[in-house]
């Protein structure tokens, strides 16, 4: 079993980069694939950059060259709704790509057009592993349910309103579903967790950076509960 851990940021990856025994770092595609043994198991991390191209070429590499065979994305994602606030922790049980839009053909808003899903489902054990393992930060309240992914960052309320009445999400941000794309192209089980880092309101990025060290700090702790209680 190869473990491909992703986040967007190099921040996030820094703490667990530490913690790892790195046997080689190779660069691909501008980004720095580093693989080892990490609390036992062996994984790639990677930080693939902001946004659903840098993301999806990230997740094929890992998968085509890595032959990772189980995927888990960390990162920060603004909270869609008043009971999630920032510290708080959103384990995806689905992802849909929500600046997806051929409506103009009769689609609904997020359908990738002529394929066989609306939403991509995240591995069910995976995400069970991933509430337990949350669930036991205290610190912080989780939340399992949809996670919506474009090449934008949400800091308007109409547009948070819209995901909500649109897409029933719980969290906005830019790599999750199209990293859930290519594993669903290619059969890998995954799941995308994400610490609340703003509202997606118009003050987003003022919270946005006040809590990067918090999303990092849970991003390590989770991963860590994650990987010690994989098979
Ligand atoms: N990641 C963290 N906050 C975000 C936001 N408001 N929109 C998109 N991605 C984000």
């Amino acid at each position: 079993m190869v473990l491909g851990i992703i986040s967007a940021m190099s921040e996030e990856l820094e703490l667990l980069l530490k913690e790892m025994d790195i046997e080689r770092t190779d660069k691909k595609a501008n980004m720095e694939f580093n693989y080892g043994t990490l609390w036992g198991k062996k994984v790639v991390a990677v930080v693939c950059g902001i946004g659903k191209v840098n993301a999806a070429v990230c997740t094929q590499i890992l998968i085509s060259e890595y032959k990772a065979s189980k995927i888990v994305n960390v990162g920060v994602a603004g909270g869609i709704g008043a009971e999630i606030v920032p510290g708080d922790l959103v384990i995806a049980n689905n992802l849909v790509q929500h600046d997806m839009d051929t409506t103009a053909f009769g689609d609904k808003h997020g359908q990738v057009p002529r394929l066989d899903t609306f939403d991509f489902k995240c591995d069910e054990e995976l995400v069970s592993l991933a509430k337990n393992v949350c669930s036991n930060i205290t610190k912080h309240k989780s939340f399992v349910g949809r996670i919506v992914t474009g090449d934008q960052f949400v800091a308007n309320v109409n547009k948070i309103r819209w995901f909500h009445e649109e897409f029933n999400a719980l969290a906005c941000e830019m790599e999750g579903g199209s990293i859930a794309h290519v594993c669903y192209l290619n059969h890998v089980p995954f799941v995308v967790i994400r610490s609340i880092s703003d509202n997606a309101n118009t003050g987003a990025h003022m919270d946005y950076e006040k809590f990067i060290p918090i999303a990092v700090e849970n991003s390590t702790n989770i991963l860590k509960g994650m990987v010690l209680a994989m098979k």
